[in-house]
């Protein structure tokens, strides 16, 4: 639908380390930029439903002025194919499942965050949960860089 408000779904595997600091990175930076849109989060599994985000991820939030704490996990839906304009995958492994997930009547533009980063096109933001704690800098500095080329990207087509 021309000019519909975008709204964006961040998916990674868990939904406590990267989709929620993408999803208020991304809030944070509409606002900035001045963009009306909607932003929401989820995970490919269930293992992490209604808990709130990994610690290390709300430390690197928190330390760049941006609050994820009220983010509860959630997984997945067919309905999310449908209710958002944009699925937005943290890496490859999860645009795949994507794919595979999506129903016959699906609307929604399927994509990686990188590739709204010139140069970056089909990159994956690196899954920081089974390592050090500096992995979550490097995560938050590449879904900064997503996120606020995403913005514009959005903004331009509006
Ligand atoms: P996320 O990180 O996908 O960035 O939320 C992960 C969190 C949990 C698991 C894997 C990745 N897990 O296997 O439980």
């Amino acid at each position: 639908m021309p000019n519909q408000k975008p709204a964006v779904l961040f998916v990674c595997l868990g939904n406590i380390c990267r989709s929620p600091l993408a999803e208020a990175v991304f809030r944070a930076e509409a606002a900035r930029q001045k963009l009306d849109a909607e932003a929401d989060s989820a995970g490919i599994g269930n293992w992490h439903v209604g808990e709130a985000p990994d610690p290390r991820a709300q430390a690197v939030a928190k330390k760049h002025g941006v609050d994820i704490g009220g983010c509860r996990g959630r997984q997945v839906t067919h309905e999310d194919f449908s209710r958002f304009t944009h699925v937005i995958a943290l890496d490859r492994d999860v645009l795949a499942a994507l794919r595979r997930l999506r129903p016959a009547n699906a609307t929604a533009q399927l994509g990686l965050l990188l590739d709204a980063v010139p140069g970056r096109e089909g990159e994956g933001v690196t899954d920081p949960y089974y390592g050090e704690d500096d992995g979550f800098e490097t995560t938050f500095s590449d879904v900064a860089s997503g996120t606020s080329a995403l913005v514009r990207k959005l903004s331009e087509t509006r």
